[in-house]
């Protein structure tokens, strides 16, 4: 019999999560959706076929019998619909960043702990072929011990409008949209060490640039005149258990080259770059550069589908969740300390 699932938050990226589960064939049904806007969830609903809508997740936990859910609500109203997911007795797949602070991630571990439900975390970019690969070569010795990582996610005119930009519903700018995703990318990919401090930086110098048409992605709850109470740039630097340390930058603007930014990585055997994926190393006497043959990028749709894959099976024991509650934790705690670094002007540890 199929697995029943439901949507909290039919905006944007909901519908990533919808074509996932559908990839599924008749592995999973979504039968449900809820959204606080009013009409939404309806014409939602209607669009997409489901069998019912609701304008509150808790009105849909108590009428339908789920066993997923998706929760793909701005930040702030994460950890609320999580936890009444988890307390319903669903398992979750909860978009990034987990939550607005680690104290609210940790309550959401906990209910699902509680609960004996799985929490899994959208850290989409777990699931690319540059991180599958990134990953191997790390784990093979082949970069030697990995000491300094570089993550830099920078739009020079991107600020997707809307919530985005509004702290109370977002938790913060670049660092909390964009800055999470190559944060996690590179803990994993370096084995998932723990932070212990972070000095942390961020600047509102540029504000919304929103005059400017970027062409980029924008938000479906955009609006003429957005608020913009989030930083603009942030950037940090984070030491891991292990005595690595990775530098990271993230805007949303910022007086850069467009399409400036990459991921690095850096061992005593060798270097790696994502964009290109490269190796950076040497060959008896000379300096060597090697480029891998395939396809060793992130792609957005088919890796939603994967990380929703990845969701049902760990689901039903077929497979083991590729990113469980526990990282998205300790994500918040680095994000956490990172703001809280930037309010102090000085380094702050992180307490375990
Ligand atoms: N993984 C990625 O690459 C990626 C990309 C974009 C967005 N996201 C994340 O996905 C989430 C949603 O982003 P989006 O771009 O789809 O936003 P969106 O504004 O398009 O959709 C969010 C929806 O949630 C609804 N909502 C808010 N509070 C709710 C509540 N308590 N109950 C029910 N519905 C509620 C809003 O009305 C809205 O329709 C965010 O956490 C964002 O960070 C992830």
């Amino acid at each position: 019999m199929a697995l029943k699932a439901g949507i909290i938050g039919a905006g944007g990226i909901s519908r990533c999560h919808l074509h996932g589960y559908r990839e599924l064939g008749d592995r999973v049904e979504v039968v449900s959706c809820c959204d606080i806007e009013p009409g939404k969830a309806q014409r939602y609903a209607e669009e997409y076929g489901l069998k019912s809508y609701y304008d509150n997740c808790y009105d849909m936990l108590k009428n339908e019998d789920l066993d997923l859910v998706s929760v793909t609500t701005w930040n702030s109203a994460h950890a609320e619909c999580a936890i009444a997911a988890l307390n319903a007795g669903c398992h979750v797949i909860c978009e990034k960043p987990m939550a607005m602070n680690a104290k609210e991630a940790q309550a959401m571990a906990d209910a699902a702990e509680k609960n004996g439900r799985l929490l899994m975390i959208g850290f989409v970019r777990r699931h690319g072929n540059d991180a599958y690969l990134a990953k191997e070569l790390v784990d093979n010795g082949d970069l030697g011990e990995v000491y300094f990582a570089k993550a830099s996610y920078l739009r020079r005119a991107g600020f997707p409008g809307g919530w985005f930009g509004d702290k109370s519903r977002s938790g913060g700018g670049p660092l909390i949209d964009l800055g999470v995703h190559v944060i996690d990318l590179v803990k994993y990919v370096i084995g998932n060490p723990k932070p212990v401090s972070v000095y942390g930086a961020t600047f509102d110098k540029i504000g919304a640039r929103d005059h400017i048409r970027h062409g980029g992605w924008v938000s479906e709850s955009a609006v003429e005149k957005p608020i913009f109470t989030v930083e603009d740039l942030a950037v940090a630097m984070i030491r891991f258990d292990t005595g690595a340390v990775l530098q990271v930058e993230t805007s949303f603007n910022l007086n850069t080259k467009s399409g400036s930014g990459d991921i690095e990585i850096f061992g005593n055997k060798a270097g790696l770059t994502f964009s290109p994926f490269e190796l950076h190393t040497e060959k008896g006497d000379r300096l060597a550069d090697i480029t891998l043959a395939g396809d060793n990028g992130f792609d957005f749709s088919r890796d939603f589908d994967r990380e929703i894959k990845n969701f049902v099976d760990a689901v039903e024991g077929k497979a083991a969740c590729i990113a469980p509650a526990a990282d998205g934790v300790a994500l918040m705690k680095i994000l956490d300390a990172i703001y809280e670094s930037a309010r102090i002007g000085k380094s702050v540890d992180i307490v375990w």
